[in-house]
């Protein structure tokens, strides 16, 4: 595996794969690895030839109020992680050479960028679909690598693909959950023994959700009541949102219906960590 921090180094690496006719996937990511990222570096090994996984914490993402300073970093841990995973190319590139002074070109999806995680951060997408084009620009990959975790974010960097003409196919991954069901995040970190513990709230509810939909229950609101009311019985516990969407569209739906995609989205925080989970119910 070869590390390669200069973007130049990186865009003259992606020309000769080019050349040499390899297929490029990229896996974008933020390190302090996980398995799920783990698993998209596998998946994106099978069908590529040479597999470019970057990590950047990208400050422009994240609001002043929010954890830039503190997000988990381990280069060492993650090196290892990546090149047992499959990458041939660690893309580290430093947040000057990604952002330099004066740097002043910004993109947003219109729309789908202003709901459900929008709404409560709302220059987050802005900050995603930059440094995404960016990633994309420099590495020119064949195809793209994200998780189902970040819901929205696949919906709106599929749309920024197409939008921008990028010829990037857009993968996403199953989410990969620890033993208890809770997804992995880098941010799982932050939680104690006692949070840790009742931040398995947001799996288990999303589980009652697509039982009481199994069931016969067809109204969004009573689905988003239930999932509410378990989620208050975990005294760490406050709701951010919870939203029936779209899977494609991301606009709200009242009823839950065959052959429409129900994306259920939740944002909670478990003490001081913004945790988000979902499901996509299908009915036939
Ligand atoms: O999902 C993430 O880790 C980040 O939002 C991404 C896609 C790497 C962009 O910084």
């Amino acid at each position: 595996m070869k590390t390669i921090i200069s973007i130049s180094e990186m865009q003259n690496f992606s020309e000769r794969a080019r050349l040499r006719k390899k297929t490029v996937g990229l896996v974008p990511t933020m390190g302090y690895l996980h398995e799920g990222h783990v698993s998209l570096i596998k998946t994106a090994k099978k069908s590529c030839d040479l597999v470019v996984t970057s990590i950047f914490v990208n400050p422009a993402q994240f609001a002043p109020n929010e954890d830039f300073v503190r997000y988990p970093r381990d280069i060492a841990r993650d090196k290892k992680l990546c090149k047992s995973a499959g990458t041939t190319v660690l893309f580290t590139p430093e947040a000057e050479s990604m952002y330099p002074k004066g740097y002043s070109t910004y993109i947003t999806v219109e729309g789908i960028s202003s709901v459900l995680e929008g709404k409560f951060r709302p220059t987050h997408f802005r900050g995603v679909t930059t440094v995404v084009a960016k990633l994309f620009l420099i590495v020119n990959p064949d195809k793209a690598f994200f998780g189902r975790k970040d819901a929205q974010q696949c919906v709106v960097i599929k749309k920024l693909a197409r939008d921008l003409n990028f010829g990037t196919e857009i993968v996403v991954a199953p989410i990969v959950r620890e033993r208890d069901g809770l997804a992995m995040s880098s941010r799982n970190i932050y939680l104690s023994p006692q949070e840790r513990e009742q931040a398995t709230i947001l799996r288990a509810s999303l589980l009652h959700a697509e039982t009481m939909v199994k069931k016969g229950t067809t109204k969004t609101a009573e689905v988003v009541k239930e999932i509410a009311r378990l989620i208050e019985t975990k005294p760490a516990a406050s709701v951010d949102y919870i939203a029936v969407v779209h899977a494609e569209s991301l606009t709200e739906l009242e009823k839950f219906e065959p052959g429409v995609p129900a994306l259920i989205a939740l944002a909670v925080r478990i003490g001081k960590t913004r945790l988000i989970d979902n499901t996509t119910i299908i009915l036939h």
